[in-house]
């Protein structure tokens, strides 16, 4: 590239404009471990010979290091450097690498590739005009082959490479190369991934990279590189979209100036314009659109600015500006497409924070349709889903969002599933299209409620949720209160894991789901009883945190107290009034809370009794003492 440097080094100016006019490419490499990614990477950015500056003082610096000056860096070296720098960076998603030909300018989502992978590559692929799917020759087509695939082709990316590298380690067989690419070409039709390119190359040896090699006289296709120089790229589709906007904060620097700022994921925006607000369907016109740089007369997608309205309406973070024309949809029940991407499985029922744009509401899965095999693309019913499965699955939220069907929109219609606890990204998804139940279901307002029915009992509602192991004493407990609640003249009732198994739950068994099931249901049991202006007590021994949390959230501030029962494993099973701890240990009894299945233990419970050295009496009397000073029952 000496021409390159030699305009850098004449007419910086005229190299600069001719830089930034560059068009653009973005793209992802995929495939399994070893396939040749860092490699392949690495020599890209080796005979595009342009790394950005940063990169290009690191590997320097490296180079000096290992004493190789002068000609600049070794390409071992670099992919090295690379490979150890996404070590290092195991917990970044993605890294995004630059490098640039006189033709185009181009950004590599640089992924890992162990087993967490899937999640980066939905992170990396959704903005990517193209993927380079690294095959490697001597494997052929493997499982993560056809899961990548499927996952761009549900990602939406139409021009798809497949590198079918290490060739060299094939004797450059034409053979070789004509069976992968018919058996990948066969899989990739069901998929309806349509525009795929076949290139025969060894990564590390530069064959058909940028030179068509001469060890491949039977092949007569394009070099990579100049794929990714000549590939279309569809640069206006976001701008073709509806306008829409996702408010990231809103700005009232004084009470004269109400500014929204956020990026525009679609479409272009012109003050004058009419748009609405949602989910609240308000509507309003643009007054103006500002950047850091001043008033703009359009903003299109991908920018980011600030957009006032001519009227003074209610907008808050996370709500979606759109165009007047074409509005984004509101709903709360989806059906939706999901990948799966934690060790923990996804269960139905259990509580994720789900967001979409800069909006983040609750939600829950209420039904696995079914889940995808990815090598035979056949469809098998489940209960949960596993680390990489993907499942057709309905998803209801705690409240209505704004959306798009992730097909006409993929900014508007892609959501991440965070963990509650522990905040991590575990599932990724596309909307297909909101399901008809939440259009036509609205919540009917009553005229009695909740402090109407409590006052005419002289009491406050609440919830005591007792939580502990089996035999740790939770009905025991829950009886003598509830005895003296209903002494002291107060309106109760309690729900007990035993008795509710035999009515309302007698379809669920002990398996992981099955509880979090058990518990969303008692949780939805309980907010009723809490309606009706009742004292509720549960005892149920749900092992988990999440369950527990959702029931808390189900009810007001201040209604739910958590009772931890806390009594000793090994207490527990001594005492085993059922005989059930005797009886899991023989193994005929699975899934046994404390044996073969976890309960984690409460950490901020409002009540915690010591039942080794509480009396049941002691303990109940305990909690009643903590209800009076909570003003939930007056204290005598
Ligand atoms: S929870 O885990 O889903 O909250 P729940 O409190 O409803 O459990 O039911 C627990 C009761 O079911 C125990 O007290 C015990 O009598 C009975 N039981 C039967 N099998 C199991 C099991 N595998 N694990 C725990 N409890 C079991």
């Amino acid at each position: 590239m000496a021409h390159t440097s030699d305009l850098i080094a004449t007419d910086i100016e005229q190299y600069l404009t001719q830089h930034e006019n560059k068009g653009l490419l973005r793209f992802i490499t995929c495939g399994s471990v070893d396939d040749g990614k860092s490699t392949l990477i690495g020599r890209l950015l080796f005979d595009s010979k342009m790394l950005f500056e940063d990169q290009l003082t690191a590997m320097e610096a490296d180079s000096k290091k290992y004493g190789t000056q002068g000609e600049g860096i070794d390409f071992a070296l670099l992919v090295d450097g690379l490979a150890a720098e996404r070590e290092q960076g195991i917990t970044i998603d993605v890294a995004y690498r630059f490098f640039s030909t006189e033709k185009r300018k181009f950004i590599v989502a640089d992924t890992p590739g162990h087993e967490q992978y899937t999640r980066n590559m939905v992170t990396g692929a959704s903005t990517a005009d193209a993927a380079i799917l690294m095959v490697d020759a001597r494997k052929g087509i493997l499982t993560q082959t056809r899961r990548h695939s499927f996952l761009m082709s549900l990602i939406g990316i139409r021009k798809v490479i497949v590198a079918i590298n290490k060739m060299d380690l094939m004797d450059y067989s034409e053979a070789v190369y004509n069976a992968i690419r018919d058996e990948y070409r066969a899989f990739a039709k069901q998929l309806n991934l349509e525009d795929v390119t076949f290139i025969p190359m060894s990564a590390l040896r530069g064959d058909n990279i940028t030179h068509h090699s001469e060890n491949t006289p039977w092949y007569h296709g394009t070099t990579l590189m100049g794929y990714l120089e000549t590939v279309e790229v569809d640069d206006e589709r976001l701008q073709r979209n509806p306008f829409r906007l996702s408010v990231q904060w809103v700005n009232r620097p004084n009470l004269d100036f109400r500014g929204f700022s956020g990026t525009l994921a679609s479409g272009i925006v012109r003050p004058g314009d009419e748009i609405r607000v949602q989910p609240s369907g308000k509507t309003s016109k643009i007054a103006s659109i500002y950047t850091y740089d001043g008033e703009l007369d359009q903003a299109v997608a991908g920018q980011s600015v600030t957009l006032t309205l001519t009227d003074e309406i209610d907008i808050s973070r996370g709500d979606v500006i759109s165009t007047i024309d074409a509005p984004a949809q509101t709903a709360e029940q989806f059906e939706t497409t999901i990948v799966w991407m934690h060790d923990d499985p996804l269960l139905p029922g259990r509580p994720y924070l789900f967001k979409l744009g800069t909006r983040t509401v609750t939600a829950t899965v209420t039904d696995i349709k079914y889940q995808i095999n990815v090598n035979t693309l056949e469809h098998t019913a489940a209960k949960k889903l596993e680390l990489n499965s993907i499942g057709i699955c309905n998803i209801s939220l705690d409240r209505p969002i704004a959306f798009d069907p992730y097909t006409e929109n993929q900014d508007t219609g892609g959501f991440i599933l965070i963990d509650r606890m522990s905040n991590n990204t575990v599932g990724a998804g596309m909307i297909h299209f909101s399901l008809r139940r939440s259009q036509n279901i609205h919540m009917q307002h009553v005229d009695i409620n909740k402090s109407a029915r409590a006052q005419q009992k002289g009491q406050k509602p609440a919830v005591l949720w007792l939580t502990g192991l089996s035999g740790a004493g939770k009905s025991t407990i829950a009886n003598l209160v509830e005895t003296r609640l209903h002494a002291l003249g107060h309106h109760t009732y309690l729900l007990d894991g035993d008795n509710v198994r035999h009515g309302l739950n007698r379809d669920l068994g002990f398996t992981d789901a099955d509880r979090v099931e058990n518990i969303r249901r008692v949780g939805e049991v309980a907010r009723l009883m809490v309606d009706a202006g009742l004292i509720v007590l549960t005892a149920f021994i749900s092992p988990f945190r999440s369950e527990r949390a959702l029931a808390r959230s189900m009810v007001e501030d201040g209604e739910f107290i958590e009772v931890f029962v806390n009594t000793p494993l090994d207490v527990a099973e001594d005492r085993d009034p059922k005989g059930l701890y005797k009886k899991a240990r023989r193994g005929e009894l699975k899934n046994f809370t404390g044996i073969d299945s976890a309960y984690e233990r409460p950490e901020t419970s409002e009540i915690v009794l010591d039942t080794t050295r509480l009396t049941p009496e002691d303990a109940a009397e305990q909690i009643i003492d903590t209800l009076k000073a909570r003003g939930i029952i007056p204290s005598d």
